[in-house]
């Protein structure tokens, strides 16, 4: 039974989940050097932000095939260390979406009407009604940065509040900003016009220190800023300045450049900052869906299947997976086996997406050629996840190209490999109830599903070739059970492709080669 580490608190729906399906073992506070100590033992570990996943917990991680971050953030894992292992990291892009929002409204409002600071002096004993006069939200300008999911709902909640939405996102276009009710602006003008700034982008080199003193000049001095998205985006010492200089109004931080906030100017400011330790998505319906969405993910992942969240499998959504699955197997197939017709070293592989398929997501197909084509180098290391890597270093170099005309099948994929050894190429499609045929093997037309024993020969296309085959096949005790040749003119040059039952005795492709009009022989494992 496959084992799972939870090595920082998550909610018990989740647990349940791995439960039927592995040993859970539940260990969160672990230092370092003890998870280190004891990562070679699982196969999955389900972590939220506590856990930080480095390289050294990776390599030590010798068993493990899957990460899955109950949460979405997947900062605190080294992701391209566990791609460059194979192992698959899984988030829940949406599970606390509506929390992070309606953390983010309601620091906004708090930091507005000075809620904290009213409520802790009321708790000491005072009645001050004079110190915490606060400003409405009302007409207000609010922009937004990010307007992914959790800017999109920031937005549609604003609104209905009467505030008005500026939002800046490189990304998306203006009228999806308008359907979402936003003015899209540069990111100046929203700096210079809103009265609240809140921040809902991922925390990248480009965003890193995006509210920096150079910035902040920008802003009005009645501007508040809310930051639930990543610690780092603002540069804190410079937040810091502008508050106590009156530069700003305030700011309301759930995230922080070092968490735990340790010693920090933010923590000496009075009511005009609050800070909460990163509760953005510390919601009980926020943590049971993360949990769920996470849990069985790695579940899948378990019993070999894909999961729906991956972060370091390339164009692999839900949708575009279930549309693709058994093309991926179609290229799967075919990368394995003209990398065993080209034999030695690939240097070149093209792959070309025919008729139908033209119009598809290609890099996945890709992905799923390449992982095909190392398998006999790489076996069970090589999969989804780090095929491309693996190609790369290996000095595989990739041409994708498109041919909508090809119209043999509704849709086909050609591979061409070349090697040390030469140039092969395969073509395949899928027939009836979706089923994986070879349709051409290095041009030679031919129509057979493929089989996990294979034998290819190139040879001349003249009466006794394929008795004199068979019988050199009987007398090695090699059963055969399918048969089919292709050429392209009468008495050419053909192929031959025989499906066997056992895999061939050593020494027969030498005499296969022997037989007279046969040229060349392959024998291909799938
Ligand atoms: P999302 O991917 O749906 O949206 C992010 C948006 O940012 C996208 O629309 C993207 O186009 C935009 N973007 C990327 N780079 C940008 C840039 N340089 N300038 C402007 N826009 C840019 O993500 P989301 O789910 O909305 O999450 C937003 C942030 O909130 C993330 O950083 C996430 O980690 C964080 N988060 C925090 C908490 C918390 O507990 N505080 C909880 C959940 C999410
Ligand atoms: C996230 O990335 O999901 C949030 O920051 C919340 C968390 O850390 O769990």
């Amino acid at each position: 039974m496959s084992k799972v580490l939870v090595s920082d608190t998550v909610d018990q729906a989740g647990i349940d989940i791995l439960s039927q399906v592995a040993t859970v073992d539940i260990k969160t506070g672990l230092k370092p050097e003890q998870l280190v100590e004891i990562i070679g033992e699982y196969d999955a570990l389900m972590i939220r932000s506590g856990t930080r996943v480095t390289k050294e917990i990776i390599d030590a991680a010798t068993q493990l095939k899957v990460i899955g971050r109950a949460g979405v953030g997947v900062d605190n894992v080294d992701v391209p260390a566990a791609t460059r292992r194979g192992i698959v990291v899984v988030n829940s892009p949406e599970g606390n979406t509506i929390a992070a929002a309606e953390h983010a409204l309601a620091m906004m409002l708090a930091l507005s009407r000075h809620i904290p600071d009213a409520n802790a002096s009321v708790k000491r004993g005072a009645w001050d009604r004079n110190s915490f006069t606060g400003a409405e939200v009302y007409k207000k300008t609010l922009g937004i940065v990010g307007l992914g999911k959790i800017g999109s709902h920031v937005a549609a909640v604003a609104k209905t509040m009467g505030m008005k939405l500026l939002a800046y996102d490189p990304f998306i276009s203006t009228e999806r900003a308008e359907q979402i009710g936003c003015q899209l602006v540069e990111l100046d003008l929203l700096f210079q016009q809103a009265d609240y700034i809140t921040l809902h982008i991922p925390k990248t080199p480009e965003t890193t220190h995006l509210i920096n003193a150079i910035t902040l000049a920008k802003m009005k001095p009645t501007a508040r800023i809310i930051n639930c998205a990543r610690g780092g985006i603002i540069e804190e010492k410079a937040l810091a300045a502008a508050i106590k200089e009156g530069r700003i109004a305030g700011a309301a931080l759930d995230v922080f450049e070092s968490e735990p906030l340790g010693e920090s100017d933010l923590r000496s400011l009075g009511k005009e900052v609050i800070l909460t330790p990163h509760l953005g998505a510390s919601t009980t319906e926020a943590q049971v869906n993360v949990a769920i969405d996470v849990a069985e993910q790695i579940r899948d992942v378990l019993l070999g299947l894909p999961a729906r969240s991956a972060v370091n499998i390339p164009g692999l959504g839900p949708d575009v997976l279930e549309e693709l699955k058994p093309y991926m197997q179609l290229a799967e197939t075919l990368g394995n086996l003209v990398g065993q017709l080209a034999g030695g070293r690939v240097e070149l592989l093209n792959v070309r997406m025919q008729g139908e398929l033209a119009t598809n997501k290609s890099q996945p197909l890709v992905v799923a050629a390449l992982k095909g084509l190392l398998y006999q180098a790489l076996r069970e290391r090589v999969n989804y996840v780090n095929a491309s890597i693996e190609a790369k270093e290996r000095g595989i170099r990739v041409i994708e190209t498109r041919d909508a005309s090809v119209r043999d099948y509704a849709g086909s994929l050609h591979l061409e490999a070349t090697g040390t050894l030469g140039t092969h190429s395969v073509t395949g499609a899928l027939l009836g109830e979706r089923e994986i045929h070879l349709t051409d093997v290095d041009g030679f037309p031919i129509n057979v599903p493929p089989s996990k024993y294979m034998l290819f020969t190139l040879h001349r296309d003249m009466p006794g070739i394929i008795g004199k085959l068979g019988s050199l096949l009987g007398s090695f005790n090699v059963n055969i059970a399918s048969m089919q040749v292709g050429r392209k003119i009468v008495r050419g040059d053909a192929v031959m492709a025989l499906s066997i039952d056992d895999p061939l005795p050593d020494g027969i492709l030498t005499e296969i080669i022997k037989v007279p009009g046969i040229r060349d022989a392959y024998t291909v494992t799938l």
